[in-house]
């Protein structure tokens, strides 16, 4: 197979990811997304006729349920996106041998770890989301065939709706923010996570094109977990602390900008409790794929040129 026949699909459409991913995996191939409205995954059976009908060789799901606060009176909504919906993707890419990506998180640990996470740590959710992501990874473990699931953590972009939006609206309109200065992760750019996965992506479609295999057989015994983040780690704070300043070096702010106070989790109660420690350790996806991903000040500086 050539990366000009590579048929990949996306599922999501206007989330952090999939919207990253669809832009950049143009040259990969064929790039079909599928998402709402006409995709429901709570509802499924579509999902079988897409998939079925367009025949991908890789399958990336970008979709999740991500109200991390939400999902805590929402169990079912969650589970069955974030659960069920994986594990019958992955179902349906090993009946096809092809390769199937979906996506997990830093909140299947507990936090109490005070070195960053690897792989094999045991995980120990603290929230009903981190919850339906580890059982979403042990289903489509169980599944078997040939998956990738990248754990990744604190995603934004220049769109959507994450910390560094509402820190950039929230700077300019109020006097004072208290943030958490006792969560530390790294922060990722969905577009850093989009260009990581694309360029596994490649490697593996060039093994299967020389070698004449199927993209699931040219990932072979590489299959399974991986950490997926931006290099470096900072708390919520730090994370508020660097937005800032770029808004400063920018002249972005009219006005006075907000000055930021340092809270610890205990003054900011949330109906899902967060680990303390999300930093996840990503040498095994360096190591078996030579992939690294920016430090998280440096893709920052990048989004804020985006943004102007
Ligand atoms: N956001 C974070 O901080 C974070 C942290 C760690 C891990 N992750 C993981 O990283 C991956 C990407 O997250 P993200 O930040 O890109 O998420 P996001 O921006 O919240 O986007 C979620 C996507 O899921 C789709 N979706 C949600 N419910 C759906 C449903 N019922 N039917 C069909 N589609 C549905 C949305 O569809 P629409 O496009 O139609 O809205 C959207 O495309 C996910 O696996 C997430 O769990 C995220």
């Amino acid at each position: 197979m050539n990366q000009a026949n590579l048929k990949i699909v996306i599922v999501g459409r206007n989330g952090q990811l999939a919207w990253e991913a669809a832009q950049r995996f143009q040259r990969l191939g064929e790039v079909i997304s599928i998402g709402r409205p006409e995709l429901d995954l709570t509802n499924i059976e579509g999902l079988w006729e897409d998939i079925r009908r367009i025949s991908p060789s890789v399958l990336v799901n970008a979709a999740a349920y991500t109200a991390v606060d939400q999902a805590e009176a929402d169990r079912e909504a969650a589970m069955k996106i974030n659960s069920e919906a994986p594990a019958a993707m992955a179902e349906e890419m090993k009946r096809l041998r092809g390769l199937f990506i979906t996506y997990s998180t830093d909140y299947v640990f507990d936090g109490k770890k005070t070195a960053p996470y690897n792989e094999n740590d045991a995980t120990g959710p603290l929230n009903v989301y981190g919850a339906s992501k580890l059982s979403g990874e042990k289903a489509v473990e169980a599944v078997g065939g040939s998956y990738l699931i990248f754990r990744t953590s604190w995603v934004y972009c220049a769109r959507g709706k994450n910390f560094l939006r509402t820190i950039l609206k929230l700077a300019a309109e109020r006097p004072e923010l208290r943030i958490v200065d006792d969560q530390v992760g790294a922060p990722t750019w969905s577009r850093d996570l989009a260009d990581a996965t694309r360029k596994i992506i490649e490697q593996l479609a060039t093994q299967s094109s020389s070698a004449g295999i199927s993209m699931g057989e040219a990932l072979g015994d590489r299959r399974g977990i991986y950490h997926m983040t931006a290099a470096g780690s900072v708390s919520w704070c730090g994370f508020a602390t660097a937005i800032l300043d770029e808004m400063k070096k920018r002249g972005l702010s009219k006005g006075n900008l907000a000055s930021i106070v340092p809270i610890p989790t205990s003054e900011y109660p949330t109906p899902a409790a967060r680990p303390q420690n999300s930093r996840l350790c990503n040498d095994k996806l360096k190591n078996t794929f030579g992939v690294t991903l920016p430090e998280w000040r440096t893709s920052l500086t990048a989004v804020m040129n985006e943004l102007g």
